[in-house]
């Protein structure tokens, strides 16, 4: 490596942003599955949560804490006491841990939002600081709408929060506003203006909502930036945040233009990329750059003509590069341990023993209704592992009719982890809909149907169709998903993965 290439940290908001994006939230074991990912894909920090928003927030950021090394944890608070010791308590395990504060600095929220003066802000965000500083040396401080912010003002509250001892100061284009020359000329200004500027790391923090997340974060870069806050997919707030996929391929394929590296493992990225998509039920647009499923397709007879001739014709990164290792080798029925096990691992994910044999047991159920399985099969048999399917309710029988007027009905019989065993019947305009009904009337739980989704999963007509439901109960919304060979069965299992999310959080409201 040059000696003049600078590391850029990567810090992973996936859990925090990105899960406040609308329906994606993620329950604990979710969380723990997407953290230890990050922590494969060489992520420098993961911001695991927002500890004071619920309890069940603060159980998850420790549950990280608690079984994930190598990344620095990292939870989000307000500038107050009550907010920051529940970041220092629920990061308390953790080997390497960073509190982050944050304080909106605009005058719009200023004004609007929090009703404080310039002044009251700055002591505010000092006060919040130094508090974080009590617990541990590792601070990092937001000005939330930075960009957005007068930048005489916003130049104060910088110098006021590293005097504090914030180590690491982000500058967030909260509401995705700026763009790549004015942001450029804000850390231009921050850098010339700023006293101390230099005793703390410079971060950028974008959103998407006029999609220039990803160039406004590498204009960041080149203009001092050496911390990147990013997403997988780019999923986050409205918009969405800059994706980190996106992001991290700039900079490693232009890497003599921007002479800064990561320490990602680029090949980690498309399983990570799948593996958060699978687990938020908020699909990756075939289209999207880096790990979209057109990414590296060439359809044109030019494109193709010039990709046979030599692939750097039309291609500036390796579908490897990212770890997208597609194949046309179709598993079935005969296919062993060995076999699936070299898929898998091709396919970039490692399974503990006792996963891969579930895995393996479903790959041969499976194997028995489809003659051939393709990579997505498999994808979709390793993704819906842990964390799905974990109760209380179980599906044991399904039986179903559909009628051409439209009219359907449905008999389930349901097992509940405590032993009672239900059946129940129902008629409602097509099987789908009765399944639901005699699912309703088992558990005693009415969501009301926001959205229902069906896609298959690979080619032919024996593919696996997916189907994710989405409900909203009592204020919240919920997500299931399923696959099989039978869409209804299918369908049957996405509703009731949602009845036992909703029974879930019950529970763990009342704990
Ligand atoms: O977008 C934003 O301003 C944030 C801060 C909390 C960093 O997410
Ligand atoms: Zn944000």
């Amino acid at each position: 490596m040059p000696s003049n290439t600078d590391q850029v940290m990567i810090f992973d908001t996936t859990l925090r942003d990105g899960e406040q994006s609308p329906g994606c939230s993620m329950t604990q074991a979710e969380k723990l599955r997407v953290a230890k990912a990050l922590a494969e894909l060489g992520v420098d920090i993961i911001e695991a949560g927002f500890p004071a928003a619920s309890q069940g927030d603060w159980e998850a950021v420790n549950a990280v804490a608690r079984e994930v090394r190598g990344p620095i944890i990292c939870g989000l608070a307000r500038c107050d006491r009550d907010d920051i010791e529940k970041v220092a308590s629920a990061l308390a395990p953790a080997k390497r841990r960073r509190i982050h504060v944050f304080l909106a600095t605009s005058a719009i929220h200023r004004e609007l939002k929090l009703n404080m003066a310039k002044d009251e802000i700055i002591c505010r965000a000092v006060e919040g600081v130094r508090i974080a500083r009590e617990f541990w040396d590792d601070v990092e401080f937001s000005p939330e709408d930075a960009s957005r912010t007068e930048v005489e003002f916003l130049a104060q509250v910088v110098e006021a929060v590293i005097d504090a001892g914030a180590t690491t100061v982000n500058i967030p284009d909260t509401v995705g506003y700026t763009v790549p020359h004015e942001f450029a000329e804000l850390f231009g200004y921050l850098r010339k203006n700023v006293p101390n500027i230099d005793k703390a790391r410079l971060s950028v923090h974008c959103h998407d909502d006029l999609g220039m997340a990803v160039a406004n974060s590498l204009t960041a870069v080149v203009a001092g930036a050496r911390q990147i806050e990013c997403t997988i997919n780019g999923i986050g707030e409205r918009a969405g945040n800059c994706s980190l996929e996106e992001v991290v391929m700039a900079l490693q394929t232009r890497e003599t233009f921007f002479s800064a590296r990561t320490n990602i493992n680029s090949q980690r990225l498309y399983p990570t990329s799948r593996l958060v998509a699978s687990i938020t039920g908020m699909p990756i647009p075939r289209n999207k750059a880096v790990v979209g499923e057109n990414a590296f397709a060439h359809e044109s007879g030019i494109h193709q003509h010039g990709m046979l001739k030599h692939a750097s014709t039309y291609e500036i990164m390796r579908p490897q590069d990212v770890g997208l290792a597609r194949s046309s080798l179709v598993l079935g029925k005969h296919s062993g341990r060995h076999a699936l096990r070299e898929r898998v691992k091709e396919l970039g994910f490692e399974l503990e023993e006792i996963e891969f044999e579930r895995v393996f047991k479903e790959f041969k159920a499976l194997a028995d209704k489809k003659k051939e399985l393709f990579d997505g099969d498999i994808e979709a048999l390793v993704l819906r592992s842990e964390g799905t399917n974990s109760g209380p309710w179980a599906l044991v029988a399904l039986r179903t009719r559909s009628e051409v007027d439209g009219g359907g009905a449905a008999t389930i019989t349901l097992l509940h982890v405590d032993g009672a065993k239900l059946e129940r019947s129902a008629s409602g305009d097509g099987p789908v809909d009765a399944a639901f009904k005699a699912i309703e009337d088992a558990t005693g739980l009415r969501p009301a149907l926001q959205k229902f989704e069906l896609r298959s999963l690979t080619e032919g007509e024996d593919a696996q169709g997916e189907a994710v439901v989405y409900v909203n109960y009592n204020g919240r919304s919920y997500r299931g998903a399923s696959a099989t060979t039978d869409i209804v069965e299918s369908a049957t299992r996405a509703f009731l993965e949602v009845i036992n999310r909703i029974e879930q959080s019950q529970r763990a409201q009342l704990a």
